[in-house]
This record gives structure tokens, C-alpha cells and sequence, in this order.
């Protein structure tokens, strides 16, 4: 597409009219042997999955259902900061596309006033210690003209937030250029602290009340920032805990 101007991401595209999850098309190419910023667009995903094992809704035409592959010659610990950079990287995308105050909700779902725009589903096959795939599935809800009435209050698209069909075309460029450049920034610098920052800047999370749940454990707390690994900083009673994104559900208060 001419609006595309990356270098390496969406270079090579496999799109799909319906498919189940551009995750799993993406994991399967991965083994293949894809190339590094392979981009997998689906028009409508029947099995679309989300973040704790969760479905995600995909409906034909209404959103950027895509995923990306990167093959990065980073360690496992790594990843928790592409989580992090891939979630600034759209945010930053849907506020330069649309001009919404769009801002992040730790890890890396992006809201608007509480209700959830978009979510990212990261998955990685590793080969030893070394990883040899990793999957960024990105969506985007973007001209979905209602929700099902138990979303309503949860979710939202930029149709509805700007009352005017947005571009999912262009859209889908602009995050790929802003991933590709928050990847090869992270490559050379890693996660300092002007990241870190920025992250900060845009996180919704950080400064929050908020409920912890792991596994059976639950606390609260209040978020105070980004350890260098990524983790989310929770000041309690009891000091400050670390926490990671894997298997944890964090709500505001
Ligand atoms: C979440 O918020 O739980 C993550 C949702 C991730 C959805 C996207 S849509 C494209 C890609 N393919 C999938 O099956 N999931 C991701």
C-alpha cells in the first residue's frame, strides 16, 4: 500500500478475509519460516483470542484485526518491554490518526475514559533460550457501530468517539511505522529511562488506585511506575511490589 512507509514491518503481508485468529495464521508461518515484520490482516476472525484466555470480537470490516511477526535477538526478559512499547506505539498512532486523548491502561490496552478501544495479544514460540518468534496481535476497534449490550459499558470504537469513520488502512500504517520505530529505538537503547518516561506520560494506570489479582492472591495499591524489566510498580501497606503482566489482572478502584 503506497500509505505504508516503513522499512521492514508489513513488507511482506498475508491478508485473509475471515480467518480464526491472525495469531495463530502468524504462529504458523512463524514455523514456515515468515520473515521478521511478516503482517497478518484479517478482515473478520471467527476464533479472535485475547489477553488471560479471553475471546476477542472481531466483526467483519470493523476493525485493524492484524498481528505481527518480529523475530527478535532479544532474551525472554525482553518481551515484557515489547508489550510495553507496542502498546505506546499505538496509542501514539491513535492520537496522531484521530486526535483522541487515547491513553493506555497498563500493560498495554488502549482506552478512552475507562472504556477499552483496543487490546494486544502477545505470544511467543522460544527455541531454547533463544527466541525465535514472537507474535504482536493488535485490535483495533475502530468503525464498530454498537457493541453487544454486555460491552456496552466496557468497550468502545473510534467511530463512536469521533462520530466519523476513521481509516483503518491508514491506521494500520501508522502503527506499523510508530512499532517500527519504537522496536529499533528499543534495540539500540532499550528500555531507559526517556522510555520509560513516555510510557509514563501516556499510562492511565500509573498514579491509580489499583486491585492486583494473581492467581488467588489480591491486593492493592497504588501504581507508581515501570521497573526497568516492565514490570508495574504497586506501592502497598507493605511496600512496593513488582508486578509482571503474564497472568495478572489489574483493575483501577
Ligand atoms: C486482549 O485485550 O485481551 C487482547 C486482544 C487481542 C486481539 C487481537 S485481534 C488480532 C490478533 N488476533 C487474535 O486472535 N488476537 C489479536
Amino acid at each position: 500500500s503506497p500509505l505504508l512507509t516503513t522499512a521492514c514491518l508489513g513488507r511482506t503481508v498475508f491478508s485473509y478475509e475471515v480467518t480464526d485468529s491472525t495469531n495463530r495464521r502468524a504462529r504458523e508461518e512463524a514455523d514456515r519460516g515468515a520473515p521478521h515484520g511478516s503482517v497478518f490482516f484479517a478482515e473478520e476472525q471467527t476464533g479472535g483470542r485475547g489477553r488471560l484466555g479471553r475471546a476477542w470480537s472481531a466483526p467483519r470490516g470493523e476493525g485493524v484485526w492484524m498481528s505481527v511477526l518480529l523475530r527478535p535477538k532479544l532474551a525472554p526478559a525482553d518481551i515484557a518491554q515489547i508489550t510495553l512499547l507496542t502498546g505506546l506505539a499505538v496509542c501514539d498512532a491513535i492520537r496522531e490518526v484521530t486526535g483522541l486523548p487515547v491513553q493506555i491502561k497498563w500493560p498495554n490496552d488502549i482506552v478512552l475514559d475507562g472504556k477499552k478501544l483496543v487490546g494486544i495479544l502477545t505470544e511467543m514460540a522460544a527455541e531454547e533460550d533463544r527466541i525465535c518468534a514472537l507474535v504482536v496481535g493488535i485490535g483495533v476497534n475502530v468503525n464498530n457501530p454498537a457493541f453487544p449490550e454486555e460491552l456496552k459499558d466496557k468497550a468502545t470504537s473510534l467511530l463512536l468517539a469521533t462520530g466519523k469513520p476513521v481509516s483503518r488502512k491508514e491506521l494500520a500504517a501508522r502503527i506499523l511505522l510508530r512499532l517500527e520505530k519504537e522496536y529499533e529505538t528499543f534495540l539500540r537503547q532499550g528500555a531507559n529511562a526517556a522510555f520509560r518516561k513516555r510510557y509514563a506520560e501516556r499510562c492511565a494506570t500509573i498514579g491509580s488506585l489499583v486491585k492486583v489479582v494473581m492467581g488467588n492472591e489480591e491486593f492493592a495499591g497504588t501504581a507508581i511506575g515501570i521497573s526497568e524489566t516492565g514490570a508495574l510498580l504497586v506501592q502497598t501497606g507493605q511496600g512496593i511490589r513488582a508486578v509482571n503482566s503474564g497472568e495478572v489482572s489489574v483493575r483501577g478502584m
